[in-house]
């Protein structure tokens, strides 16, 4: 697709979740502290992939995208959640976030915790109350919610990377389709399920975002190694001030940039079905596999 064309897509969907994520926590109970914390993370940057992921798919599930909005943003809030919680002094004990002090450094860490609490109810409540879903469809949204998110997903993923040491290229490839693969898939599925795709689309989503999710993180250990401050917006160094064991490591950053473009190829490739229609879908596997933020 021609860049100035996916450009202006992936601004359109950025604007419109931005401004939804804006309208959220706006209300001045004595507990604003709460709200404060919760909207300091999710209005902070980032660059949206998930909700991005779900627009498009619901797109390609022959829909206007605007009624996967709250599905979109309901990804955003638990990924946001995840991300302050994974920023914590027990997990990665890290101060930078989006290019800024991460919510426990400027909040508290009990607060961040709650922050991070709340963000996940609040995802099931922007589904099941989206206005342009019929009860079906919130329902089979807020399951792939759940099982994204969840002890067979997300958080899984988490807790083998935090508390399992995974060392070998098999432990890191598991960790890494659950902590970041899950979400990622969990996106373009929700997108498709939003629109009520049939099971072809379903099936190519699922296997693009698998693809898409490997590379994905794998292209994150690198920037932890080799990117700039500024521009990843997260602190360098962090993985191996941890102890971690990553892909880098194993690979090297030259293996891992052949890995990145295997996985971005094979992801690629699941697209085969949706013809022409794949474009947006094609150009965003290719940036990812070498961004910079
Ligand atoms: C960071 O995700 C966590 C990982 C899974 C690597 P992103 O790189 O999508 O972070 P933001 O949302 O753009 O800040
Ligand atoms: C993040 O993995 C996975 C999450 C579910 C948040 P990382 O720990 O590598 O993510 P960053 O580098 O802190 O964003
Ligand atoms: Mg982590
Ligand atoms: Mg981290
Ligand atoms: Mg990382």
């Amino acid at each position: 697709m021609d860049r100035a064309i996916f450009d202006a897509r992936y601004e359109e969907y950025r604007r419109a979740v931005e401004e939804f994520l804006d309208s959220l926590f706006l209300g001045t109970p004595h507990w604003q502290d709460l709200y404060a914390s919760m909207r300091y993370s999710l209005l902070a940057g980032g660059k949206r992939l998930r909700p991005v992921l779900t627009l498009e798919f619901a797109r390609q599930g022959g829909s206007d995208w605007r009624i996967a909005l709250p599905p979109a943003c309901a990804l955003e809030l638990i990924h946001t959640y995840s991300l302050i919680h994974d920023d914590l002094p027990c997990m990665d004990d890290d101060d930078l976030r989006r290019g800024k002090p991460t919510n426990h450094k400027v909040y508290g860490e009990t607060l961040a915790v709650l922050a991070g609490d709340a963000l996940q109810p609040e995802a099931f409540r922007l589904i099941l109350t989206a206005p342009g879903l019929d009860s079906a469809r919130r329902t089979a949204c807020a399951l792939v919610l759940a099982e994204a998110a969840g002890a067979e997903g997300m958080v899984a993923g988490q807790v083998l990377d935090t508390l399992h040491a995974p060392r070998t290229e098999r432990e890191l490839t598991e960790v890494h389709r659950l902590k970041t693969g899950a979400m990622i898939a969990g996106a373009c599925r929700m997108g498709a399920t939003a629109a009520g795709g049939d099971a072809a689309l379903l099936s190519a989503a699922q296997t693009y975002a698998e693809e898409l999710g490997m590379a994905f993180q794998i292209r994150d250990d690198m920037l932890d190694v080799m990117g700039d401050e500024t521009t990843f917006g997260k602190p360098i160094g962090s993985d191996a001030q941890e102890g971690k064991v990553t892909f880098v490591d194993l690979l090297g950053l030259e293996g891992c940039e052949r890995a990145v473009r295997e996985r971005t190829e094979a992801a690629k490739a699941a697209l085969a079905p949706l013809g022409g229609g794949g474009a947006f879908l094609l150009s965003l596997a290719d940036s990812l596999a070498e961004r910079k933020m």
